[in-house]
């Protein structure tokens, strides 16, 4: 049901630079499922079918398609990035299945199936959440390229998926759920921007960061790619907090729990429309930011028209 929604937005989604990205990504799709299936364990352990389950079940997988596509804009093979774009989405998996626990953003509902502590208890979400993690560093050394450039995309791993950046990001939005009033709007609006590039943002850098090391991409480009990827990373928040509340929940696949937890997001705090004008101002300064790219620049651009224009 879910699927076939979505196959219906995509062959709808044809208008203006809406084409090349959304088909870009169901072109990568089939490989990016092959290669999660087979990095993932596949004996029948309970910890092993549990990291299945919570990773094989319908995700987008933007954050793959950003490492091979960042690859690609060096003309490096994308072969050589798979286990690295594995890497990101085993991460990203993980922060989602610990994101749905009681204690933090308490969901039932992912990618259209019953969370992964609804299914299995939240001891085995938080140990697969543990376990995904772990792996994605084991991974992401599978990458084939020069020494020196797989050191420095494990060390962007940890930089931006640790302490300094989703993890703290996470533990800000936690802090402020149901705590947050608009009488200092101007703080809490700095607050929600930190939260932004840190819970989200900080991933989809790495993703980027990441394909480009690892084919050897110049420190110009990588600072390009920093900034156009902060800037989508913070835009594809704001569009995540409207849809939590304005999407099909079908489609979406999870039921949008911001307003039953409070919690500090841009729409709440601006409204629908200034909202998506300040996602839609993000999305203008990425795309000026990988002007550098010249002709190769048309891909991102596209990508970041998604960001704001998806609907799930
Ligand atoms: C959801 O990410 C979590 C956020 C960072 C907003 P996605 O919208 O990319 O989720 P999937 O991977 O497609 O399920
Ligand atoms: C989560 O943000 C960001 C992560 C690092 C997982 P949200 O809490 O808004 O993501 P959803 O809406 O549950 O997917
Ligand atoms: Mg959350
Ligand atoms: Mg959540
Ligand atoms: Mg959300």
């Amino acid at each position: 049901m879910r699927k076939q929604l979505k196959k219906k937005i995509l062959s709808n989604n044809k208008a203006g630079n809406m084409e090349s990205f959304t088909n870009y990504l169901s072109k990568k799709t089939e490989l990016i499922e092959k290669t999660l299936k087979n990095f993932l364990p596949q004996d029948a352990s309970l910890i092993s079918q549990v990291m299945r389950y919570a990773v094989l079940n319908g995700g987008k997988r933007l954050r793959p398609a950003l490492v091979i596509l960042s690859a690609s804009l060096f003309n490096f093979k994308t072969e050589n990035v798979l286990p690295a774009a594995a890497a990101v989405e085993f991460m990203h998996c993980y922060s989602l299945v610990h994101d749905d626990l009681p204690s933090m953003d308490n969901d039932d509902l992912r990618r259209g199936k019953p969370t992964v502590h609804k299914k299995f208890g939240s001891a085995a979400a938080i140990l697969c959440g543990d376990a995904l993690l772990t792996e994605s560093f084991n991974l992401i050394t599978k990458s084939k390229s020069k020494e020196k450039n797989i050191n420095a995309a494990v060390k962007i791993l940890s930089c931006y998926g640790g302490y300094k950046g989703m993890i703290d990001g996470q533990l800000e939005d936690t802090l402020e759920t149901g705590k947050w009033n608009k009488k200092n709007k101007k703080s809490l609006e700095k607050k929600l921007n930190y939260i932004q590039m840190k819970k989200t943002a900080a991933l989809i850098v790495a993703a980027l960061k990441i394909g480009a090391v690892l084919s050897g991409a110049d420190k110009k480009s990588l600072a390009a790619l920093e900034n156009y990827g902060e800037h989508i990373g913070c835009a594809f928040q704001i569009v995540d907090d409207v849809l939590d509340v304005y999407a099909d929940k079908k489609l979406l696949g999870k039921k949008g729990s911001d307003l039953a937890n409070n919690k500090l997001t841009a729409l709440f705090l601006f409204g629908k429309d200034e909202a998506l004008r300040r996602a839609q101002n993000h999305i203008s300064k990425a795309k000026k930011s990988v002007e550098i790219f010249k002709k190769k620049a048309g891909l991102l651009e596209s990508l970041a028209d998604f960001v704001i224009k998806r609907a799930y």
